[in-house]
């Protein structure tokens, strides 16, 4: 189908165009918490010298992962011009003709490059209601994939994978350390060397009818932590505690969520976090995400550490075999990280 970029160029749109209507009517649809403020970690102090300082961060780190599966980052070190720089590479690859952004939607057979509208996954055929956004994906480790068009894109992609490839593995340490482990145990078992990252742009134009629509429905992310930067609008919903809620950035911070390998190393503890992108009828919105994983080969399982006194409750899969199976199943299927539960 055209990008819903162009479907909002070229029409007026008063209302919904009725295959995007996700909800039967507002009221069934979004509910939103108060805003809350959500845990905020100073990421520099993760490698402070003060060891009162560092065991703080960790302890925060762990509450965080266990009572949110969400965090904001600052601090990080990523350059503020290496993010601008990426947003515009993408903007400008989304305002490329269609033809010209689809030569490079490819099916590789292991690490393809999605360029797809109104899906959730590429998987047009069993989806009913179309989403409202038009996305970019390709993997960027342990392969470097990227479009050769805009020109700078590429080395514009690969700095900033290399950089939050970094990142990834020193919050992860503190991580490891938060849920009694060693601290190189998650890099280790998960064989980070070879880390599976991908790379993902979700473009989400002004919707005529926001409350009606969905850009992204609810879901858990394959992998470990997912980063996500966004262009100042507001969008993204995490589930906590049986309720929707609305997050707030804070400019130049990275939103971070744990996502369903992590659930599964820490046998449970810390839970992948649910959560959903919304839409707005003004702006237009962009996420940038980066999902980082374990290694395509790794058998994820839970710690055997953290089973000395608990069954485990996961059995254990491929990372590759679970990225597959997630990016083939149907948005009706019981989630894959339910069907390795095993009680
Ligand atoms: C995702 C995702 C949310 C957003 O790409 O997996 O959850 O706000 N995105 O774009
Ligand atoms: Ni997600």
């Amino acid at each position: 189908m055209a990008s819903i970029k162009t479907l909002v160029q070229s029409k007026d749109l008063k209302s919904l165009p009725s295959d995007f209507a996700h909800f039967k009517d507002a009221q069934e649809s979004i509910q939103t918490g108060p805003d809350v403020p959500v845990p905020v970690i100073d990421f520099s102090l993760l490698s402070s010298t003060n060891p009162d300082e560092r065991a703080k961060v960790i302890l925060d780190l762990g509450k965080a992962c266990e009572e949110w599966g969400f965090f904001l980052v600052v601090n990080h070190g990523i350059p503020e011009n290496l993010i601008s720089a990426l947003f515009n590479a993408c903007n400008e690859f989304f305002d490329m003709p269609e033809e010209d952004k689809l030569q490079f939607d490819n099916k590789h057979p292991l690490y393809p490059v999605m360029v797809r509208s109104g899906t959730i996954d590429g998987n047009d055929s069993n989806q009913q209601v179309k989403l409202w956004r038009d996305y970019l994906r390709f993997f960027v480790h342990p392969e470097y994939h990227c479009p050769t068009k805009p020109k700078e894109m590429s080395d514009i992609v690969l700095e900033y994978s290399r950089r939050t490839r970094d990142l990834a593995r020193k919050l992860l340490r503190g991580i490891s350390q938060s849920l009694g482990l060693e601290e190189d145990y998650i890099e280790k078992a998960m064989e980070l060397d070879s880390s599976t990252q991908i790379f993902a742009a979700n473009y989400y134009p002004p919707c005529p009818q926001p409350e009606l629509a969905i850009g992204i429905p609810p879901h858990t992310d394959p992998g470990l932590l997912t980063f996500l930067l966004q262009n100042g609008v507001e969008g993204l919903e995490i589930q906590n505690k049986g309720k929707w809620l609305h997050l707030t950035g804070i400019p130049g911070a990275i939103f971070v969520n744990t996502a369903d390998q992590l659930e599964i190393i820490s046998n449970g503890k810390y839970k992948s976090v649910w959560h959903r992108a919304v839409l707005n009828n003004k702006k237009t919105r962009f996420s940038l995400v980066v999902a980082n994983g374990p290694s395509p080969d790794t058998i994820v399982t839970p710690a055997p550490p953290l089973l000395r006194e608990t069954p485990p409750a996961y059995g254990q899969m491929k990372y590759m075999e679970y990225v597959q199976l997630q990016r083939s199943s149907r948005l009706n299927q019981k989630p894959t990280l339910e069907q390795l539960k095993l009680h």
